[in-house]
């Protein structure tokens, strides 16, 4: 199974883009494709449209557009969504589990490190914005 993880513009202005991808790498999943971006607050939108008109919404797309963020497709066996959702933690970096990457490199929301999808459903509609259909 595939998902899509992005690692955030925090970790890319921080310089730790090699360690987090060593602890994806770490943890059995193969990386098939991977670019940098730097979204335009329009492709933001259309990214994280299911949170539209929620409070921090425009907070997360000023963060999600300050800098280039990594868009990467990973797979592996089994259930690649769940097992990477235990692998990244918390979605709020100070409710996340020691060992995850969002308590090693999040800082609070939106600075969480890492985005990975959180369903089936969602990893397809997420590879293929960033990379087409045929990754999925
Ligand atoms: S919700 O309300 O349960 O649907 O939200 P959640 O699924 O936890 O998070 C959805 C994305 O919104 C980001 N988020 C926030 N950004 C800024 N401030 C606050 N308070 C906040 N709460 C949630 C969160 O990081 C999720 O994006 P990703 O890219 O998946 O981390």
């Amino acid at each position: 199974m595939r998902t899509l993880v992005i690692i955030k513009p925090d970790i890319v202005g921080s310089g730790k883009i090699g360690e987090v991808i060593s602890i994806l790498e770490k943890n059995r999943l193969r990386i098939v494709a991977m670019r940098m971006e730097k979204l335009t607050v329009e492709r933001a939108k259309e990214f994280y449209r299911e949170h539209e008109g929620k409070d921090f919404f425009e907070r997360l797309i000023d963060f999600m557009t300050s800098g280039y963020c990594i868009p990467m497709v990973v797979e592996s066996e089994g259930n690649t969504v769940e097992m990477v959702r235990e692998i990244i933690g918390n979605t709020d970096p100070s409710k996340a589990k020691p060992g995850t990457i969002r308590y090693m490199y999040g800082t609070n929301l939106p600075m969480n490190a890492i985005h990975a999808s959180d369903s089936p459903d969602s990893a397809k509609r997420e590879i293929s914005f960033f990379f087409g259909s045929e990754y999925c």
